[in-house]
């Protein structure tokens, strides 16, 4: 305010009423006197509880790092496998190295080649329909010796296992072996939009979503076909086995189907596997079928990407 008191006293008078009703009330809450806790003499409490956190996971840290760093593994995204024009060949070709990723901590082989693949096709006719195989061969070399167990994994990208409708599409009772009825599987809380087959009427077993998208890529085993050093080897086959793969939680989801095979047919995309359906002998047995038991995981699991043990 630049006014000063030489100005009108009308002027003045009315400056000094709005200096006043300015200044904030005199109450507690306005002059931010109201009760608080203020933390006084509490840093060296504080730092010496953040200094013992750090001295305790510090060293846990470590162990991580270091355990982690003990896995050897080797990476191929086989998915460009196919050649352009999708033809049969016979010539390894060079894999593109971003499509390989390894981690050996003490790689011993001298020479270090490129892993490489191959892709063919193999049209083959199985109970009155062709069926075509895709196969992707991969050549790699392994820069150290890896101690059992060696396991193969296999990772989805762009794939959203966690989507409420996906994850909600499965019926556990049914899995468990109960009869449950085709009502109370087409519904939006248990197998539907894939509970019932529209055509014939039949159930689906297993229902729903995440059944029918099961991963059906088949590894062979690995076969050894050169030594270190180059010698080429007698062909030597690595047994690899399917069987232990699951958790026992996750076996103990499934049990034997009391549906009769007349009244279940397979998931759509099964067709390949099952093209005639279900019959007196062929019905899945779940409980014994690891793959899907690892591919077909709670919701609760999918949900928090956690594993069991928590
Ligand atoms: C195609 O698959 C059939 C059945 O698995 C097999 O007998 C045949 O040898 C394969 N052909 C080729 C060219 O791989
Ligand atoms: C594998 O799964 C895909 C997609 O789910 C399906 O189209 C294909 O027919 C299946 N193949 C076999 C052999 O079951
Ligand atoms: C399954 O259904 C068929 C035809 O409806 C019937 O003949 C057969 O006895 C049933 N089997 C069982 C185990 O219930």
């Amino acid at each position: 305010m630049s006014r000063t008191s030489e100005d009108n006293g009308h002027d003045a008078h009315r400056d000094k009423k709005k200096e006043k009703s300015r200044r904030p009330g005199n109450t507690a809450f306005k002059q931010q006197r109201l009760k608080a806790w203020h933390l006084k003499d509490l840093d060296r409490i504080a730092y010496s509880a953040a200094g013992l956190n750090g001295v305790i996971f510090a060293p846990i840290g470590g162990l991580l790092l270091w355990a982690s760093e003990q896995v050897q593994e080797l990476v191929i995204d086989y998915t460009n496998c196919a050649n352009p024009d999708q033809s049969s060949s016979s010539d390894f070709r060079p894999i593109p190295s971003d499509k390989v990723q390894k981690n050996f901590y003490k790689p011993t082989v001298e020479t270090k080649q490129d892993a490489q693949w191959k892709f063919s096709t193999n049209t083959t006719n199985i109970n009155g329909r062709d069926v075509t195989t895709s196969t992707c061969t991969l050549k790699f070399q392994l820069e150290a010796d890896m101690n059992p167990p060696v396991l193969l994994y296999y990772r989805l990208t762009n794939f959203y296992q966690n989507h409420r409708r996906y994850v909600k599409s499965v019926n556990e009772d049914q899995l468990r072996g109960k009869r449950v009825a085709r009502s109370s599987l087409d519904t939006s809380d248990s197998c539907a939009p894939l509970a019932v087959d529209a055509e014939s009427g039949k159930i689906i077993y297993p229902c729903g979503l995440m059944a029918n998208s099961l991963f059906n890529d088949t590894f062979d085993m690995p076969v050894l076909v050169q030594k270190r050093g180059g010698t080429s080897a007698q062909k030597e086959t690595y047994e690899m086995t399917n069987k232990g793969i699951a958790w026992s939680s996750d076996r103990d989801r499934y049990g034997p189907t009391e549906y009769n095979f007349t009244e279940i047919i397979p998931p759509p995309n099964w067709i390949n596997r099952y093209p005639r359906g279900y019959t007196q002998t062929n019905v899945p047995k779940l409980r014994e079928w690891e793959e899907l038991q690892v591919y077909e995981i709670p919701a609760r699991k999918a949900f928090l990407g956690i594993p069991d043990i928590f």
